[in-house]
């Protein structure tokens, strides 16, 4: 009998020996991966926001191949406005064994295909800037969402309105003591697009203030849209309108280079949401009145680590993942008084 248990002992300790190693091998292997391969898929690479969350990750990504010696594969492809030239694009990632998987939904609200493919393949998942519903969101259990509060930006962007509002009387143009506005409206499906529209309104009212919509149309986030609509609108309003409320800062450039062609005089206030370079560069020149800073470094910055410490140590299969599926970075208010401060801080 003792000779059982103790030749039970000598085969199943270094069995129980090897599988515990093997338990923690994501962990102890950290050290040990040389290469990381990270796929992302946007929505359409021409998108200012979109291109300057991408530049950031490229950059971030260097840095980090310099720093790690690892070598670390980005590849960021065009999904094109088309849902079903992104599903391949994550179907390739998925047939060339890439680490993690990164979206920007062309379509936000058809994301259990992706989620499902890429649930099946055993690899983290991880959403950003187009915010999928929960819903899919829980469907795969390393599926993430790196963005911000929609509706923070909307309120921060109605609340520089109100600041404008109470200080400046001559804002009211028409001097009836409501404010008349216009908005220039994201993609339909957008949360940002439908949050902002809500948000910003709310904060202004919320303040006590009276408003009149004038207009309000889709601009899907593009400058040349914004301008061409803000044309039409000029012609009809005139000077009636007192306020633009864009959801971007694209379609608030679009408003005002209408503006600037028209010769309106005076003009309304002009507002977006991003704090772009050339948006930053329209607050400090005063023709665009303020923003709200979209931080698409900091968003970068979360995706890249997230990426990363699953590429090196956390596990699809059972291991530390980490707590929370939603990241959401802060935005902050830019006016005139700011806008050198938030360049400086972009430039650093
Ligand atoms: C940005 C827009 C951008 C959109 C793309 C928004 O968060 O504010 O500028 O066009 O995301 O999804
Ligand atoms: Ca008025």
């Amino acid at each position: 009998m003792k000779r059982w248990i103790r030749l039970t002992a000598v085969i199943l300790v270094p069995v129980f020996l090897f599988l515990s190693c093997c338990s923690c091998g994501t962990q102890s292997d950290a050290g040990k991966v040389q290469t990381i391969r990270i796929g992302v898929t946007v929505y359409r690479k021409d998108d200012t926001f979109v291109a300057s969350l991408c530049t950031y990750l490229e950059q971030i990504a260097k840095k980090k191949e310099n720093e790690s010696g690892k070598k670390i594969v980005l590849n960021i492809v065009d999904g094109q406005s088309s849902q079903a030239l992104q599903n391949d694009q994550v179907d390739q990632f998925i047939s060339r064994n890439y680490d993690v998987i990164c979206v920007n939904e062309v379509d936000r609200t058809a994301a259990a295909t992706i989620v499902n493919k890429v649930k099946a393949a055993k690899i983290p998942l991880i959403f950003f800037n187009r915010e999928p519903v929960e819903e899919d969101l829980r469907m795969w259990d390393h599926a993430y969402y790196v963005g911000a509060d929609a509706a923070q930006s909307g309120r921060l962007q109605g609340e520089i309105v109100v600041e404008a509002w109470k200080k400046n009387k001559s804002l009211d143009l028409n001097g009836d003591g409501k404010l008349q506005y216009v908005m220039l409206e994201g993609e339909q499906e957008h949360q940002d697009a439908l949050l902002r529209t809500e948000y910003s309104i709310k904060a202004i009212t919320g303040a006590g203030i009276h408003v009149e919509k004038l207009a309000d149309d889709i601009a899907n986030w593009q400058r040349a849209q914004a301008n061409s609509k803000m044309t039409q609108w000029i012609e009809k309003f005139g000077s009636r309108i007192e306020v633009v409320l864009a959801n971007n800062d694209d379609m608030a450039l679009g408003a005002i280079d209408a503006l600037k062609a028209s010769h309106l005089d005076p003009k309304p206030i002009v507002l977006g949401i991003d704090a772009t370079q050339a948006g930053l560069k329209a607050v400090d020149d005063g023709s665009m009145y303020g923003t709200v800073f979209n931080d698409a470094r900091a968003q970068a910055q979360a995706i890249f680590d997230l990426s990363y410490s699953y590429a090196t140590g956390f596990t699809t299969s059972g291991g530390a993942k980490p707590s929370g599926r939603y990241v959401r970075i802060p935005y902050r208010v830019v006016t005139r008084e700011n806008c050198q401060d938030i360049l400086d801080e972009m430039r650093s």
